[in-house]
């Protein structure tokens, strides 16, 4: 799949940071803690569990876009340097990581959902945490809502159908908060809560939901469609999504997250 695009993801940072500021809330840190980040992204996320970890604690920031990696690394030589010190970003794939009991919080924001197979990964994440270290993750789980909705049926049409087979969003591969429950007991982790919460984002239109999906959901979409045919994919889209929402004027996304918790037993 083509990069990612750290631009255009950054357009609405104010409201993909709403669901971190909720878990930093409920996420006390030390200066001992040993932090890993998967699916770090540009990493200012990072940067900030790092902080809020001082003077001591460490935080890598792992992801397999070289170009996000590209933009954290560059981030992280502006710091200033007694917590840049205390930061490692890596590019790589959080589905094989192979580190046995090495840190004490595991953090994973709107990322795992890209990964398939999630009971496989979430049990090396469990083998990669230190006893008594904590797990939080955080997904979209929105495939329900009528972005969602619409974009799936537009793409079952005759027009889009041939291009992009059975494709869908990425929180398709998202469970639902009980089989979580279920399968982080399974792996042996305690205190589990999963639980989901329901944002609500002002927009100025339904093209600029469009333009929030297209940094994320609509990517494996435009792997599929001929370039030449993406402004035409985005026209379709939005026209449809003004029907929908029944306007082309201001209006709430309403976009619910799951959120996953879990500690291994000390
Ligand atoms: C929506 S972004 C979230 C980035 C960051 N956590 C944030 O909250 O801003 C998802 C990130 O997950 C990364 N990612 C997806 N699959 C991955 C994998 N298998 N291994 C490592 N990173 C992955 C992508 O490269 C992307 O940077």
């Amino acid at each position: 799949m083509a990069d990612w695009d750290p631009e255009l993801y950054h357009r609405f940072q104010r409201y993909r940071a709403e669901p971190v500021d909720l878990i930093l809330e409920r996420l006390p840190l030390t200066s001992a803690d040993t932090i890993a980040d998967f699916g770090c992204g540009t990493g200012e996320y990072t940067v900030e569990l790092a902080r809020r970890a001082a003077p001591d604690g460490t935080a890598l920031g792992l992801d397999s876009s070289p170009a996000m990696i590209h933009r954290a690394r560059a981030l992280c030589a502006t710091l200033e340097p007694p917590l840049a010190r205390r930061l490692r970003f890596v590019e790589g794939d959080f589905r094989t990581i192979e580190d046995d009991a090495r840190y004490s919080v595991i953090f994973s924001n709107a990322a795992l959902q890209w990964a398939t197979n999630h009971r496989d990964v979430l049990a090396r994440w469990t083998r990669a945490l230190k006893p008594g270290g904590r797990i939080v993750v955080q997904m979209p789980s929105n495939h329900e809502e009528t972005a969602q909705m619409t974009l799936v049926a537009m793409t079952a049409d005759a027009v889009w159908q041939p291009l992009v087979g059975d494709l869908r969003t990425p929180s398709h591969a998202v469970g639902t908060a009980d089989e979580y429950r279920t399968m982080l007991e399974a792996l042996g982790l305690v205190d589990v809560a999963c639980y989901y919460h329901v944002f609500h984002h002002p927009m100025t239109s339904p093209a600029a939901i469009v333009e929030f999906t297209r940094a994320t959901a609509l990517r494996p979409f435009f792997e599929r469609i001929p370039v030449a045919r993406h402004d035409e994919f985005i026209a379709d889209f939005t026209q449809r999504l003004e029907r929908a929402y029944g306007t082309n004027g201001p209006l709430i996304f309403e976009f619910r997250r799951l959120f996953l918790w879990a500690r291994r037993p000390a």
